[in-house]
Order: C-alpha cells, then structure tokens, then sequence
C-alpha cells in the first residue's frame, strides 16, 4: 500500500495546526473522507439529486438505481448474501436500537423478548451496546448479564459461557473494543450463543472499517457499523441482518417507503430492506458509502466501500498492524507511561489507549490531550462512551491514539517524540 500516495486523496491533511502539520489520530472517533467520496457528494447533489422509490422521472430513476446498488456493495463488502440483508440508517447506535425496539414490540415466536428472558452483554462495550439493553431491561423486564475481562483486557470466555444458559435470547459483543483495540473470538461467541439457542449480534463499528469481515464467518445474525468511521460522510450506517430474521421482525420506524399498501383500518409492510427504512432516506449518504458506478460521462461514482476495496482490506489491516507494532514500541520506551490492553498485534488493532503516571497519580488525561493539540497532534481523551470499561481499568478516562490508512510511521516518531518532551518536561 502506498501510503504516500492514499494521502494525497485527504486534502485535510494539508491543514496545520497551531502552526504545526495535522497528524490526525483519532480515527476511533471518525475518519477522514477522500476527494473521490467528496466528489461523490458533490456530484449526486449537482447531477442526480431526487428522492428515492418515489418519481417515475428519470432523475428519480437514477436516484433509485444508485441507491440500491449502494445496497449491493455493501452487501458484497461484507460477504452478505444479498442486499435484501442490508439495511441503511444513521449510525451503529441506530442500527442496535433497531433490533432493541424490535425485539421488545417483536410479534414473532422467538423475536420477541419477554419479561425474564435474558441478553448477555460484555462490560467492554461501548454506550450505544449498552444503553438500550438497559432500556429493555427497566421497559420490557428483560434480565441483562455481564461478561467480564481478565486483567489484559481479553473477555473472559470461561465466565461468557456461564453466563450464555437456556434463558439468554441475545447475546451482543463488540468485535473490537473502542478503547483496548482488542479483537473479540466473535466466532467463538457466537458459536456460544446459538448453541444455546440465543441471537448473537456484532457491534463492528471498530472492526468493519479496518479488517476484512465476511458476515458468514463471523457467525452473526446481526451486524452493526457506522459510515464516518470508514471514509463516508456521518449520518449513514448499516445494520445486516440475516434475512430470514429480518422478513419476521417487526418494524423499529414507521411512516413512507416501509409500506406496500395502506388504509385507515392499517399497512402492510414493503419487502426487505426497505420495510426498516422509514421515510426519506439519506441517500447522498448511501451513495458515498456503497456507491461504485461507472457514469454515461465515463466518470465514476466512487464511495467508501469502494475505496477500502481498490486498496484492498487485507492491506488496510497489515498497514494498521505495523503502525500499531511500532507504536506500542515507542510508547513502551517512555518512562510513566501505562497501555492498556494486549501487547500482541495479533489481537489488537489501531487503537491505543494509555495514560501517564506522575509519582503514582493518573496525570488528567485531557490535560496529556491538550499538550500534543498544542503540537498538532490530535487524539481523544476521557472515557470513550464506554464508562464501565473505565471502571473496570479504576481510572476516569484515558488518552486514545487511533489510526487509519493514511497514517505513517513518520507520524507515530512525531507522536512519541512529542509525547516523550511532554512527559519529561510539561508534567515533571
Ligand atoms: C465500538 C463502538 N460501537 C458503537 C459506536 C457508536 O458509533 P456511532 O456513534 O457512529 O453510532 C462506536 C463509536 O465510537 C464504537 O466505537
């Protein structure tokens, strides 16, 4: 992968701040988008804008057919079986909400939970894997069970299997942690799960953009992820679904385009996916997400998916696995400075989260946040929206370096280099 050459597509990176270069680390939080997505934008507006499965007109039409073959891409990108399982929304939060109000209102036998059923979650798991289980849990008397970690911030599998019994209809798990870059067995868990007879979902909204996913392997009926963390615009995101599932379950949002027929007595409900998909969609969003098409012009319309793909998702891991190798090194070297999570690659993607330590005391990681902005750098601090990861760690918060396809060991040198001055002479 040329690195050198992936940056020249990401005219943010030429930005300075406070007078030095932008070294973007915090890629946990969102990505960058490349020309070709902005473009992608820009022409859907200045050429194709209409809404969707409405107008018989031929903008309309355009419209419709870029849309669902959106769809289809992402559908390929994840190794789903067709596009009928792919469904767009906002974001991962929305696309577990989804399946959290469907499965309380459920109509189908085994789609719906029932007072006492139980879902199984791990205490790694970001707010928006957390937060709507609890609703279940004080809304529909549904009975929530927690897996926790050992102390190198693996899950700890002995205490899932235990928890996973005869009365667990769910069990959620992020593939990857958003605070340890720990890669989660997903196929273990899952295996777990269905063994059990439980639904199994995949929160992989830091894990899709960085590694290649085939959903069959994964052994997940649902799977969940978020376009700006993957080179598309924000407020556009994915939930597959295995499609005998989703034909059963009963609608989350309701109003135009979910429908086939309507009348004062009642509706019925469109086929998939579109029945999840409530009202104008953000179709601009889908397009600069899925969308891969050769225009009339000669010109291409190119999304995210497409992107990744051109470079290939084996070598967007090896790149972010290097990166991380070579960091965990340089950060090990500086003195006071604590990482949490596994040391092996093998187990872990770009995502470091650590914190410094002055004569026994956390120094506030806002504070660490804030010297490396004032070189440029920028990373996140606090506690991720995963407040009971941090508990767990018995810290507040911690600092969070992040990386993506067009990040560079020159970067990370920058970065320790930097980091090592703060720490020697800023907090000492
Ligand atoms: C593991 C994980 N799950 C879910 C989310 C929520 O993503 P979004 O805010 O796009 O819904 C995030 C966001 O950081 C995340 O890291």
């Amino acid at each position: 992968m040329d690195v050198e050459k992936v940056r020249e597509d990401f005219p943010i990176l030429q930005r300075r701040i406070n007078g030095k270069p932008l070294i973007y680390f915090d890629n946990a939080a969102t990505t960058q988008r490349p020309i070709q997505v902005l473009n992608t934008i820009q022409t859907f507006y200045t050429l194709f804008n209409a809404n969707v499965h409405r107008s018989s007109h031929t903008l309309g039409r355009e419209a419709t057919e870029l849309y669902e073959q959106a769809h289809e891409n992402v559908a390929r990108f994840i190794g789903a079986e067709d596009e009928r399982e792919i469904v767009f929304v906002r974001n991962s939060t929305e696309a577990i909400n989804l399946v959290a109000y469907s499965l309380l209102f459920g109509e189908s036998e085994g789609l719906r939970l029932e007072p006492g059923d139980e879902v199984v979650l791990t205490i790694m798991e970001h707010h928006s894997n957390l937060v709507p289980w609890q609703f279940l849990r004080d809304r529909g008397g549904v009975v929530l069970r927690f897996v926790g970690l050992n102390d190198d911030g693996r899950l700890d599998l002995e205490q899932l299997q235990r928890q996973v019994t005869e009365k667990t209809k769910l069990v959620c798990c992020s593939h990857v942690s958003n605070v340890l870059g720990v890669i989660n067995a997903v196929s273990e868990i899952g295996r777990i799960a269905h063994e059990a007879g439980a639904l199994f979902l995949v929160d992989g909204a830091q894990s899709v953009p960085h590694m290649p996913i085939d959903v069959k392997e994964l052994g997940c009926d649902f799977l969940a992820f978020s376009g700006h963390k993957m080179l598309a615009p924000m407020g556009i995101g994915v939930l597959y679904g295995r499609r005998e599932l989703l034909e059963k379950m009963t609608p989350f949002l309701y109003g135009g385009d979910m429908i086939t027929d309507v009348k004062l007595e009642g509706a019925t409900w469109n086929k998939l996916p579109w029945k999840f998909e409530a009202g104008t969609a953000n179709v601009c969003g889908g397009i600069a997400l899925g969308g891969a098409v050769e225009l009339k012009s000669g010109q291409r319309l190119e999304g995210a998916v497409d992107y990744l793909q051109r470079i290939g998702m084996e070598e967007v891991r090896a790149h972010e696995r290097e990166l991380t190798e070579y960091a965990l090194a340089g950060l090990r070297a500086i003195p006071s400075v604590r990482i949490y999570g596994p040391w092996n690659s093998d187990e872990r993607v770009g995502v470091i989260a650590f914190n410094v330590i002055k004569r026994g005391e956390l120094i506030d990681p806002h504070i660490v946040a804030g010297f490396l902005n004032d070189e440029g750098i920028a990373v996140r601090s606090g506690g991720h929206c995963a407040y009971p990861l941090a508990d767990r760690l018995g810290v507040a918060g911690t600092v969070r370096i992040s990386f993506y396809i067009y990040n560079t060991k020159d970067e990370v040198d920058r970065f320790v280099e930097v980091l090592g001055d703060i720490v020697r002479r800023r907090l000492f």
